[in-house]
């Protein structure tokens, strides 16, 4: 009897045989170890996996993903993998990027009660009551929707840049790039919020903790 998943492991075997046909050592290299450039925070929705739309290889980009690419400093997984990334590997970029039509961020904008992720959606209501002049002056529903998706990924990126690993990483003066992007599922374009830690939040240095006694 065949299972729909078993095209995975067929799609597997002649991915494998491909890369050997094309480069006999990759494999082998690949063992070695890693060291990527790249740590990606992005959704967990099917339709967006790092990989694909940007078009690197195995061993390019360092990821995790989440609903809705959540930044949350209590989140151990997250923050394990950001400890890890930055510390071990040293990528150079960080990546928060959401997508237009997501889920998650959908159903943060809608009164409905859809059980135990209500709390981690509530993440994203803080967002939404954040900014709520700016968002509810928008007459579509549509238009709120990708507002919101957009000022997520903004609000991401800021909890990104305030955590101890990023703040300690900074002082140090370890090359660290912090980035804002959101995936356009209906054309496959990747757009760059163009987001500046300096220049766009300025006003948050309450957050910062200085090191330099330390
Ligand atoms: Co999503």
């Amino acid at each position: 009897m065949k299972f729909s998943y078993d095209k995975l492991f067929e799609n597997n075997k002649a991915w494998a045989s491909r890369q050997t046909e094309q480069d006999p050592g990759y494999f082998s290299n690949m063992a070695l170890g890693q060291n990527p450039e790249y740590l990606f925070i992005g959704c967990s929705d099917s339709r967006a996996p790092a990989s694909v739309i940007t078009g690197t290889r195995p061993g390019e980009i360092f990821e995790h993903r989440n609903i809705s690419n959540l930044v949350i400093s209590t989140d151990m997984n997250l923050m394990a993998v950001l400890q890890y990334s930055v510390d071990i590997l040293k990528v150079k970029h960080i990546v928060v990027c959401g997508h237009y039509g997501c889920g998650g961020v959908k159903a943060a904008l809608s009164k409905t009660h859809n059980g135990l992720i209500d709390n981690w959606l509530r993440s994203i209501r803080d967002v939404y009551r954040q900014y709520r002049k700016e968002l509810d002056h928008l007459t579509s529903e549509e238009e709120k929707w990708r507002k919101l998706v957009e000022l997520n990924v903004q609000e991401q990126v800021f909890r990104l840049s305030m955590t101890s690993i990023v703040q300690e990483a900074l002082d140090r003066h370890q090359e660290i790039h912090l980035h804002g992007w959101v995936y356009e599922i209906e054309n496959g374009l990747i757009r760059d919020l163009d987001l500046n830690i300096k220049r766009d939040f300025k006003d948050f240095d309450i957050y910062n903790c200085d090191h330099s006694h330390d």
